[in-house]
């Protein structure tokens, strides 16, 4: 049989076609490979001068509290925001024991990230003097809203966009200079989730401020490598389920509790790249999800918000 010239060029398109797929496929195989089982570790990369600090916010519970433990282990003196005191003096005290080695310092500042009126610079003029090497925008929450937005006042709908991105927009502009100043590298990062990448009813405010994060990341990487280069880098972590007093579903590899995310987490810090998936298991959720349609995607987004707004009227009522 003779192929008569168009479906010669069919053939040898497909066969491009599929070579570059196959060449795509093998390229994010081997990148997620490399990041979360072969890339030798760098934290320690931050833990350069006598003392270093990490700020961690949002640190009293969950993600931020795991993270913050974690940290100390591995040598970092912390510094620690919360907003009630009891909570967050409690949680300090955990950490000063069970940490091993040697004692080091904790200090702390209270704030309610969702308030207007913080004063941004007094809290940076209390820690000047410390090097802080590794800053974590961990404060936030998506409250999910049973209504539309117009149901809410600005203002309440402005408290979770302070909560979310505002917070931490100010106190990285009030931190900047002194972390230029810290005489090597230094992270910030920015916890971001993955809510933000789906288009999920009830949660605007939530999805749209952590987005503004991750554009504030990729615009402050060039701000600091363009003109003189600093030697701060931002980074946007693209957080999915883990397992916190605020959601109580059960562990599984899929939902890690916040203490096995924090451990697991530690390996990716300085890997440099500006948006990570922090928890390999995410991240492989993330890759299937991205394969999904859209409408399906929606249909079970709807789904599962249903459920929480009906289970979360339940625990109210
Ligand atoms: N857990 C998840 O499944 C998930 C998924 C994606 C992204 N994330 C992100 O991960 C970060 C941490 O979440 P998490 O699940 O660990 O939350 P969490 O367990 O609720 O802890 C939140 C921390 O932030 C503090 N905080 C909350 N609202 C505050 C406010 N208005 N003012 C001051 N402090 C406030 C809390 O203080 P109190 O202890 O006083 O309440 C606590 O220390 C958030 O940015 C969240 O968006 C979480
Ligand atoms: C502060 O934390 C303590 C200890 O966890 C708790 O008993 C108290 O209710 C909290 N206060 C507020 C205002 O949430």
């Amino acid at each position: 049989m003779i192929l008569d010239y168009n479906d010669l060029i069919s053939t040898q398109t497909f066969t491009i076609l599929g070579i570059l797929t196959a060449f795509y496929f093998f390229q994010r195989f081997a990148s997620f490979v490399w990041l979360y089982y072969l890339r030798p570790p760098s934290l320690h990369k931050f833990l350069h001068g006598k003392e270093p600090y990490a700020l961690i916010t949002g640190a009293s519970d969950g993600i931020g509290r795991a993270v913050a433990k974690e940290l100390y282990e591995r040598g970092f003196n912390l510094i620690l925001h919360g907003r009630n005191e009891t909570k967050l003096k409690a949680a300090i005290d955990q950490i000063h024991a069970s940490g091993k080695g040697p004692k080091r310092d904790i200090r702390f500042f209270l704030a309610s990230a969702d308030a207007a009126d913080v004063d941004f610079t007094k809290i940076v003029e209390q820690f000047k003097d410390l090097r802080i090497t590794l800053v974590i925008n961990n404060v936030g929450g998506g409250r999910l809203r049973a209504q539309r937005i117009d149901a809410f006042s600005g203002e309440d709908l402005l408290g979770d966009i302070r909560v979310n991105a505002l917070f931490s927009f100010d106190l990285t502009h009030a931190l900047l200079p002194q972390l230029r100043a810290a005489g090597g590298p230094v992270e910030v990062v920015f916890v971001g989730s993955q809510s933000a990448d789906i288009a999920i009813p009830r949660l605007s405010t939530y999805a749209a401020s952590k987005s503004f994060l991750y554009q504030l990341t990729r615009c402050l990487n060039a701000d600091e490598t363009y003109g003189s280069p600093s030697q701060v880098r931002f980074t946007y972590w693209n957080v999915g389920t883990v397992i916190t007093n605020s959601l109580r579903e059960k562990p599984s590899l899929f939902y890690p509790l916040a203490a096995d995310f924090a451990k697991n987490l530690m390996g990716i810090i300085g890997c440099g790249r500006e948006k990570v998936t922090p928890y390999a298991p995410h991240a492989m959720q993330q890759l299937l999800v991205g394969l999904l349609p859209k409408s399906i995607l929606l249909h079970h987004a709807t789904k599962t918000i249903q459920r929480i707004i009906d289970e979360t009227e339940k625990r109210t009522d």
